[in-house]
């Protein structure tokens, strides 16, 4: 093993592997300088708990999904670089989005939300997501193989947000085809310059549907959040509610399902535990805490130090962007025994990272959570042994897996499996 690393930012082994660029980085220390664009790679699970829960403002969330590439577009001065933030803060990318913002602003639009993603609003979509996913299989259940992401996870996490906030039927097809795959996000790949609001594509559609909440009001969700209003009363204009309303439907499509098809990508090599979540279906949600935990859709999340810090007793000046890594910090065996097993009755299984924390933590965790369960419920119920396809992916023990060209999020392009129908 050499100690120079290779560029986590652009290198498609770490995009094949991450685990063990974390693992070497977290042996280095919790805290650690990348040497190829400066950022701190964050591996320790109390130094990533530290940086998510701060509160005294020495962290912004302003690159929180793409983190140091593209540079800032400033020269950091001196300890304290928020004016030089604000004033550059709308040429970022992701900027018109609320995981970008920080303070007030932040807490404001996130309130928004919040009052709409409740438990009654769940509860009713449960019923739906049962025959989505039954639906889904039924489109391939006889030929006895599908590719998971294409057939199955990517099309119900879409209808299932798009159910959720009340999208209407005709138009659900449409928005599949619409969302695709991420774009890359390596570096010198000419796709992978993102603007402020890379969901400029969902605008047009978007703002006809609150347009048309605003003159018909209904009781779902787009047209709750047409006449939502600030806590202190006031109207928020249609752009920050169209903005809200593409992030909502964006974050809660591609990351579920990530998961999902990750999740069975393990099950297609563990056919006892099959065989154990077939009987026991109430350990579901377990297993799916365990996914999540080993490795879960979002790798990392960014904050850039906008005062000069310390994490773990290492140096932040300000302007240094901070890179999280969620799944490092959920693979740390400082909190997890023994983080490499697959372990399903591990204590604390709910510890992991990989919905974020603090201030910035994913609203849409219990959908993620109910989405899947189902998806996989009916899966295993519908058959009576998943495998993973051989002539695809390799034989056990020389696996190759395709991801999507994104350091930031775990994504597996496509996956290939057969299976015995019941
Ligand atoms: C397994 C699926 C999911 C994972 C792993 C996931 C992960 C995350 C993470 C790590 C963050 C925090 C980002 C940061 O701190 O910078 C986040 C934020 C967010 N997520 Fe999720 N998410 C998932 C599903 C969903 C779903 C289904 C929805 C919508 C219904 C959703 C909506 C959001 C929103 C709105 C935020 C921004 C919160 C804020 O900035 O205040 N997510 N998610």
């Amino acid at each position: 093993m050499t100690d120079v690393e290779p560029d986590f930012y652009s290198d498609a082994a770490i995009i094949d592997d991450p685990h063990g660029y974390f693992d070497r980085m977290r042996s280095k220390g919790a805290v650690t300088r990348e040497d190829y664009h400066g950022s701190l790679m964050v591996t320790g699970y109390d130094a990533v708990m530290d940086v998510l829960n701060r509160r005294d403002d020495s962290f912004s969330s302003a690159p929180s999904v793409i983190g140091p590439l593209p540079p800032l577009p400033f020269q950091p001065e001196g300890d304290d670089i928020r004016a030089q933030l604000d004033a550059h803060r709308a040429d970022l990318p992701w900027a018109a989005h609320l995981v970008c913002f920080d303070g007030r602003k932040h807490a404001e639009h996130r309130a928004l939300l919040t009052s709409l993603l409740t438990y009654k609003r769940l509860k009713q979509n449960e019923t739906y997501l049962y025959g989505l996913a039954d639906r889904m299989i039924d489109r391939f259940i006889d030929k006895g193989r599908c590719n998971v992401v294409s057939d199955y996870a990517h099309a119900t996490t879409t209808y299932a947000i798009s159910d959720l906030m009340g999208i209407p039927e005709g138009d659900r097809a449409d928005l599949l085809d619409l969302i695709g795959a991420p774009p890359s996000q390596l570096d010198g790949d000419a796709v992978h310059k993102v603007g402020p609001d890379p969901l400029i594509f969902l605008k047009d559609r978007f703002d006809g549907y609150l347009r048309d909440r605003l003159a018909n009001p209904g009781t779902d969700l787009l047209s709750e959040l047409a006449h939502s209003k600030f806590r202190d009363g006031s109207t928020p204009d249609f752009d920050a509610l169209s903005l809200l309303a593409r992030f909502l439907f964006g974050a809660g499509q591609d990351t579920t399902s990530r998961l999902i098809a990750m999740a069975i990508r393990i099950l297609g090599d563990r056919p006892e535990l099959q065989a154990r979540l077939r009987r026991e279906p109430e350990r579901i949600p377990d297993f799916l805490e365990e996914v999540l935990r080993h490795d879960g859709p979002v790798k990392l999340s960014y904050r850039l130090a906008q005062r000069s810090t310390t994490v773990a007793g290492v140096p932040a000046p300000a302007g240094t962007i901070v890179a999280l890594s969620l799944t490092g910090a959920s693979n740390d065996p400082a909190h997890f025994a023994a983080p490499e097993a697959f372990d399903i009755d591990r204590p604390h299984l709910r510890d992991h990272m990989a919905f974020g924390k603090g201030a910035h933590g994913c609203l849409g965790a219990p959908l993620a959570r109910l989405e899947s369960r189902i998806a996989i419920e009916r899966l295993l119920s519908r058959t009576t042994a998943i495998r993973i396809d051989e002539s695809r992916h390799g034989r056990p023990g020389s696996r190759h897996y395709r991801y999507e060209p994104t350091y930031t999020f775990r994504s597996l392009a496509e996956l290939h499996i057969d299976f015995t129908a019941r």
